[in-house]
């Protein structure tokens, strides 16, 4: 295999600047976790760089493992940062071992803190760390909209959306996601943070398994946290073929387990869809009952120059009266 070249990008210039523009989150003593670079508007496509309270995790696409020493050197140059992981993508054809890089400290393991909350990250899997940063308005409107709810936090992964739930004093939160890996990650998030679970609440199970049988016992929430990947895999207990991610049949569900009043929380991860067409697509998937009510987006450590790029969260409220 041929060696990468170091590439032209002056590191440190990029590394500052970013740095300078994310001024209002490093300053916000709130939060110690954010991303530190978005590549693919500032400078080094396929380069993102997050930072998980002392913890630095570079990820890329793009093979710049020449330039990893400097890399690191800017980054030291910005913030006293004890661990330095930087990972390559699968696509670059490399082993892991020859894409995963300690670049300092010894650390495999961080804890981050975002209004109020504490976050468990393991730097050195392949994919997400634990936490995702693009979604903190989310998790922080969650906080604030849960209390005395009864919510549903479906596509859970390590659990940060409900947890801002419970945060949040809900009345009860349900975490449902089908790894198994997860459900001690979760209990875990909820450990650090003090704050009381019963294990049965973490359910290891395929969403088109488990809703149609909560349909039928009766269950009713107050809140549904809908995060499905961008591509939700075809389910051995789906009846239709699952498309993209899946909002009319997901919908479909949580339009019955859903009491008067309450929300649907759901994110939009798919370019080919507009904010209005998801929206326009989960009212009518709900026969009129939700109904569009507020927007969130990433942070300004995501920049885009168009909006459509963007995480985007939308609120749906279950309106007592449907439309015609
Ligand atoms: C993008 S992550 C969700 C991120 C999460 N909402 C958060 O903010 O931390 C997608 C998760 O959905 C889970 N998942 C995918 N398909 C599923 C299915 N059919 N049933 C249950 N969970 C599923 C995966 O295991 C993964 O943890």
């Amino acid at each position: 295999m041929m060696e990468p070249n170091t590439t032209a990008i002056d590191w440190q210039e990029l590394i500052n600047i970013a740095w300078e523009k994310r001024r209002p989150l490093w300053q916000n003593s709130h939060i110690d976790c954010f991303r530190v670079f978005h590549g693919y508007e500032e400078g080094s496509r396929g380069t993102v760089i997050e930072k998980f309270n002392d913890a630095a995790v570079i990820d890329y696409k793009t093979d710049i493992r020449e330039d990893l020493p400097q890399l690191r050197e800017a980054l030291l140059h910005i913030f006293p940062f004890k661990n330095i992981i930087a990972k390559g993508h699968q696509s670059l054809g490399l082993s892991l071992k020859e894409r995963t890089h300690i670049l300092h400290g010894n650390d495999t393991l961080a804890t981050c803190n975002e209004y109020g909350l504490k976050f468990t990250v393991k730097l050195d899997i392949p994919h997400n760390p634990g936490l995702y940063l693009d979604a903190r308005d989310a998790r922080n409107w969650i906080t604030g909209n849960s209390s005395n709810r009864r919510v549903l936090n479906l596509f859970a992964f390590t659990g940060s959306l409900g947890l801002s739930s419970a945060y949040g004093k809900a009345a009860e939160v349900i975490h449902l996601d089908r790894s198994k890996e997860l459900l001690p990650r979760i209990q875990e998030n909820y450990r650090i943070n003090n704050i009381k679970f019963e294990t049965r609440n973490f359910l290891r199970g395929d969403i088109y398994k488990h809703l149609p049988r909560a349909i039928k016992a009766g269950k009713k929430f107050d809140g549904i946290i809908l995060d499905p990947p961008p591509k939700v895999y075809q389910s051995p207990h789906a009846k239709h073929k699952t498309n993209g991610q899946d909002f009319p049949a997901l919908i479909k569900y949580c339009t019955q387990l859903l009491n008067p009043g309450g929300w649907v929380l759901g994110m939009l991860h798919r370019f080919d869809f507009s904010c209005d067409d998801f929206e326009d697509q989960v009212t009518d998937a709900s026969g009129g009952l939700l109904l569009p009510q507020s927007r969130l987006t990433s942070g300004i450590d995501f920049p885009e120059s168009m909006p459509d790029k963007k995480l985007r969260v939308s609120i749906f409220v279950a309106h007592s009266d449907p439309g015609p």
